[in-house]
């Protein structure tokens, strides 16, 4: 927070009349009223939509969501979440700032980093991925290169706001431990290092309070994470402000209307749910907010800022040319001859699926479309329709038909699949993980004729493949935006070698998705049953068959892992392109404990790079770990700790091509022992078997159960021994005194390491 911007805030408040202070916690749909009036040094501010371009309405009184003023529609984020690329989240964010700015949007209320934990979540097109140091480490990038244009970012929503159905009042039922490793923790390192200028709430509930006056994810943002920003609430979602203002919340969008807000406001001050002190900290947090615009605002136009459409297209291809997936590649199918007789099908060619419903959905200014950008470059290549979306039973079977008589002709068969529009969408969660039913047969008959068949995909979330195996080459195009046609006929005529790596799993089917059994539960909660095991933190620990990793991507050249050298903040690791055409390639390392059993740590992504290397090229390539790598958090004591032990790092090229792992010991921090701690869980830790033996030298009877453990493990013990606490001990141990338990505790524990 700029601290000029602080000091007149605070001058501000001071002159402010209640009433008018009262008038600044609400947001007139878009825009704040014409807050000039309350003060002349303050301008009022608009925001809009952006995690996949600026969503601007004509009007904003406008019942129609998608009445919007044109903008570059870039990838969705579903889709640049598969580049891993923090410089091109970054530049990212700095296109979009642009053309905010141009649009006179003062904040962008993107991105959206909820993590997807089943693929029917509605909006996981919209989110990036279902690892939270994934989506963590982009965000941030995202953030601040959208901030360096002097245009605000919107982080959302916080928290725990994993699906669609009944979205603005279900209760997200999480322990404490997933909360914080999983839902949070893609949260963080945006609020810490991207320090945006506004934080939404979720609208759901969380642990039985709504998030926007969720006093104890108010606290985590405010005191834990020290976040001095707006916080919002989502649309629609101020359900107790006073509960909400005490606790860090600012502002309300939409909110009531002037008349109204005043009223309320004066009756919470009145009941003594809030103070007038409560108040005027929240106001100020808007007013250092309206500040910063407004000075942003005069830098920026003075800079005459204006954008180049062109080069935004431009660069909206980069982005997917970075981000598809390149799935299967049997045989080298891929690239395509560009004067092979090619045979391209699908609705989805002629009418692109690129982007997703809902408040993210923007009018772009230009759109490409699949077949033409094919039939620019292939000499050969024609299209027949194969299924219509929407098309009765008789019109699809009579379409696929058509193809499969056409098809002998060609050398490749190029399939257009994915999800129709309606599917995937803000507001509601998908019924299932299928594709429509007439392309899944277009597929598997074109498969039984035997040729080559080559499918692009085009879907904002995973879907079922039953075909998987049959078909030569899987393109999952994801939803490339305005210019994705081009990035996907590159990739298939080979004039870019593909480069994007899953940032979510591809099981086999829906029901061996870890959250199946408990999304989207019923109407008033859904538990999070499956606990910290999102993803392929289940997969893994299950040794699941699955589609496709975690990490998965596919190149048209060759990585070769050489030595790696490892230590707990660092790996170094020699790469080298063995293929004959440059490529970039994801290294990946990831963390799991080794001597524990899976579920006190399940493994988990800890540093990724990504680099360009020509044909032939070797370089050593450092990953950073990241802090948290070898932590968890401890319900029990509140805190992220380490525990001592052995850790397995793995480099690799997805979670399962593991080329290189290695054990080392780390030195953590023990648990701390209190009178309930059990003789099994002390013992467990380097030493304290003799330590133990020795105070309990004058007491026979713990000593007992103490020796019952001896060669017992811990974990399995059959003995009452290890189930022992002191507080147990010493009812049937009248030797013992509390003392002497409290002296014993305070010796233990200054002893653990
Ligand atoms: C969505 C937010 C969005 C807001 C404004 C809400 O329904 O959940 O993500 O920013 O609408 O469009």
């Amino acid at each position: 927070m700029d601290s000029a911007c602080k000091v007149t805030a605070r001058k501000i408040v001071k002159e402010l009349r209640l009433e008018d202070k009262a008038k600044l916690l609400s947001q007139i749909v878009w825009e704040t009223t014409d807050i000039k009036k309350i003060h002349e040094d303050l301008k009022k501010f608009l925001l809009a939509d952006g995690p996949a371009g600026i969503r601007r309405l004509k009007d904003y009184f406008d019942d129609d969501i998608y009445n919007t003023r044109p903008s570059t529609c870039y990838p969705s984020p579903s889709t640049y979440a598969s580049s891993w690329n923090r410089e091109l989240l970054y530049r990212l964010g700095e296109h979009m700032g642009r053309e905010a700015r141009q649009e006179d949007v003062d904040t962008m209320l993107a991105p959206a980093v909820n993590i997807k934990r089943s693929p029917l979540g509605g909006r996981n097109f919209e989110y990036y991925s279902e690892d939270p140091y994934l989506t963590g480490e982009l965000a941030t990038e995202f953030i601040k290169g959208i901030q360096t244009e002097g245009v605000g970012a919107c982080l959302k929503h916080f928290a725990a706001n994993n699906q669609e159905t009944r979205r603005m009042n279900i209760n997200a039922e999480i322990e404490e431990e997933t909360l914080q490793e999983v839902y949070l923790s893609a949260f963080e390192k945006p609020v810490k290092e991207g320090r945006p200028k506004m934080v939404m709430m979720g609208y759901n509930q969380l642990n039985g309070e709504f998030c926007a006056s969720n006093p104890k994810l108010l606290q985590i943002l405010r005191k834990d994470w020290g976040y001095e920003g707006v916080v919002v609430t989502d649309c629609y979602a101020a359900h107790r402000l006073g509960q909400g203002i005490r606790n860090g919340l600012t502002l309300q969008m939409p909110g009531e209307g002037e008349a109204r807000i005043v009223e309320r406001v004066l009756k919470l001050i009145h009941d003594g749910e809030i103070t007038e002190a409560q108040l005027d900290e929240a106001v100020q947090h808007n007013i250092v907010f309206a500040l910063e615009a407004g000075a942003a605002k005069k830098e920026t136009s003075a800079a005459g800022d204006r954008y180049d459409r062109n080069k935004h297209h431009a660069f909206a291809r980069e982005l997917a040319e970075e981000s598809m997936v390149l799935l299967q590649n049997k045989d080298k199918i891929l690239p395509l001859d560009k004067k092979s007789r090619i045979l391209v099908t699908g609705e989805l060619a002629i009418h692109p699926r690129f982007q997703g419903g809902g408040s993210s959905h923007v009018n772009p200014w230009k759109l490409e479309i699949p077949l033409e950008e094919l039939q620019k470059r292939g000499t050969q290549t024609d299209f027949l329709f194969g299924y219509k979306t929407g098309g009765s039973v008789q019109e699809n079977e009579n379409l696929c038909q058509e193809v499969l008589k056409a098809a002998v002709a060609y050398d490749t068969v190029v399939v257009f699949a994915g999800l129709p529009d309606l599917i995937e969408s803000e507001g509601y969660d998908r019924d299932s993980m299928k594709m429509p039913a007439e392309q899944n047969q277009l597929i598997e008959k074109l498969t039984e004729l035997g040729g080559h068949v080559v499918v692009v995909l085009a879907n904002g979330s995973v879907v079922e493949m039953p075909w998987r195996k049959n078909v030569e080459a899987i393109l999952e195009s994801y939803l490339g935006g305005e210019s994705g046609a081009s990035a996907i006929a590159e990739i298939l005529f080979g004039e870019i070698n593909p480069s994007g790596k899953l940032a979510e799993t591809f099981p086999v089917c829906l029901e061996d998705n870890p959250s199946y059994l408990y999304f989207p539960g019923d109407t008033k909660r859904v538990i999070y049953g499956e606990g910290r095991f999102v993803g392929y933190k289940q997969y893994e620990a299950q040794k699941k068959p699955l589609a496709f990793p975690f990490g998965h991507g596919l190149s048209y050249t060759e990585f070769e892992y050489a030595a790696c050298k490892i230590s707990k903040s660092k790996i170094e690791v020699t790469i080298k392109n063995s293929g004959e055409r440059q490529g970039k390639e994801i290294i990946q390392v990831y963390v799991k404990k080794h001597t524990s059993k899976e579920n006190i740590f399940p493994i988990k992504l800890a540093g990724f790079e990504k680099i360009l290397l020509e044909p032939g090229e070797e370089r050593i390539v450092s990953v950073e770990l990241d802090e948290k790598a070898f932590m968890r958090y401890q319900p029990q004591e509140q805190r992220w700790n380490v525990e001592t032990g052995v850790y397995e790092i793995s480099v690799g090229r997805s979670v399962q091509d593991i080329r290189y792992s290695e054990n080392i010991t780390i030195q953590g921090k023990q648990p701390q022992i209190t009178e309930d701690s059990s003789i099994g869980d002390m013992i467990r830790m380097e030493g304290m078997y003799e330590r133990l033996e020795q105070a309990f030298q004058r007491h026979p009877v713990s000593l007992g159960f103490l020796e019952m453990t001896k060669d017992e493990d811990p974990l399995k013990s059959i003995s009452m021994g290890a189930l022992m606490t002191f507080n147990t001990l010493k009812r049937v141990d009248e030797t013992l005194q509390d003392s002497e338990i409290e002296a014993m505790i305070q010796l233990l524990n200054s002893r653990i390491v």
